[in-house]
């Protein structure tokens, strides 16, 4: 990666290698266009379409009423790191000490501290393309070096021999991510297990960011690194998050589970950046854990039917080639049959979307996948039709 030159200001060399958010740019294209009276389909966004839970909104105005207003503990509450043992204990059977937990603010400061805490110059972190934009960032923030394991050829679901393929002696660390954003696709247990067990035997540290754990699709199971044995464990942070569970993006709650010394030394990261999550928040999630599940399961059944619906929609969009992605909720269509003439890449092929069908979509190449895009499902199943009418003709003429 190439330093980004400015003259204005004496940027340090890690951060100048650090790449703006490309996910949050569509963001703004679609709000720009929004803003001009703009009839604009976005299929952009990285975060639910669903209000939070009133129960979770509920335990915040308590919180807030209570005065709970206050510093705590940089790790959380106590019943914050309760209500995340006991998640864990009923969901995956798994025990967690409560110095192996911490609340984070989301699930990527959760990831920033593993990263920050363990790597540094020297070391090479492995991500698995297609990846979280903010993956190689961070990595790059820690100075240390991203190698990309490319999973074309896999479907984009990891395998454990590319990953011994991908191992150096410089591989401290890889970064795990199923469901992936912005595949969508899940690592089935037993080959996430074959995994697990080809980096402990070459004593790599691993992240399993499982941000979006509870969104996969029957007959996909719900899976976390958390079933995985303690001596599989060892090396291993689960990061967590409440963002798009619970519609709680704009809360901004994650947490993140580790072997004890890890955790020590995230706490000294965070403890001297941000220090605790906000003390209210920090009650919605506790509820979020604690209180009844229903609203989850409402939730991920109409993102399932959108699901269903779009990757129908998409595989008879002329020039797409589009699997289905067991979780998360974006679709990941491969778009290379449209760019043959005049549009040549997956970029040119989103600008064209937001400047003449006013329809946002992401470009694959933010993610390493050039020649694709990610399409959101966060979205009512309206829009989205109506967003498939758009790309459809775009891309009828493309092919024609
Ligand atoms: C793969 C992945 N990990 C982590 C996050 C972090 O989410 P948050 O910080 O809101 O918990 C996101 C958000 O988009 C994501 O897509």
């Amino acid at each position: 990666m190439t330093k980004a030159v400015s003259d204005s200001f004496p940027v340090s060399d890690n951060v100048g290698r650090m790449q703006a958010s490309s996910t949050l740019a569509a963001m703004q294209a679609a709000e720009a266009l929004r803003a001009e009276g703009v009839d604009v389909v976005d299929l952009g966004p990285g975060e639910p379409d669903f209000d939070t839970p009133e129960n979770i909104k509920q335990a915040a105005i308590e919180a807030l009423r209570e005065g709970k207003t206050k510093y705590t503990p940089t790790a959380g509450t106590r019943a914050l790191q309760q209500a995340i043992i006991g998640f864990y204990e009923r969901q995956f059977g798994a025990t967690f000490d409560k110095a192996e937990v911490m609340g984070t603010a989301g699930g990527k400061q959760a990831i920033f501290n593993a990263v920050v805490s363990l790597c540094q110059a020297g070391d090479e972190v492995l991500i698995v393309k297609p990846y979280w934009v903010t993956f190689p960032e961070i990595v790059t923030f820690a100075g240390a070096t991203p190698v990309f394991i490319d999973t074309e050829e896999t479907g984009f679901v990891l395998k454990a021999e590319q990953v011994e393929r991908a191992i150096t002696p410089r591989t401290k660390l890889i970064i795990l991510n199923s469901p992936s954003n912005p595949s969508g696709r899940v690592i089935p247990p037993a080959e996430f297990r074959r995994i697990i067990e080809v980096l402990s035997e070459r004593k790599v540290y691993a992240i399993s960011d499982e941000c979006y754990l509870r969104f996969v699709y029957p007959p996909a199971e719900v899976y976390s690194a958390a079933t995985l044995p303690p001596e599989l464990r060892a090396r291993l942070c689960i990061a967590g998050s409440f963002s798009k569970t619970y519609a709680m993006t704009g809360w901004r709650m994650g947490y993140a589970l580790a072997p004890r010394e890890w955790v020590r030394q995230m706490l000294k990261v965070q403890g001297h950046s941000t220090s605790n999550p906000t003390s209210i928040s920090q009650w919605a999630a506790t509820e979020a854990f604690n209180g009844a599940q229903e609203s989850v399961t409402t939730m991920l059944e109409e993102y399932r039917q959108r699901r269903d619906w779009l990757i129908r929609a998409l595989c008879e969009v002329p020039g797409f080639h589009c699997v289905n992605p067991e979780g998360a909720f974006y679709a990941f269509p491969d778009v290379r049959g449209c760019l043959k003439g005049e549009v040549k890449t997956s970029g040119e092929l989103a600008d064209m979307l937001l400047k003449e069908e006013h329809t946002v979509v992401t470009d694959g190449a933010g993610f390493g996948a050039e020649g694709f895009i990610r399409i959101s499902y966060a979205t009512s199943l309206d829009r989205l039709q109506e967003g498939v009418r758009r790309i459809t003709r775009i891309a009828e003429r493309l092919t024609k």
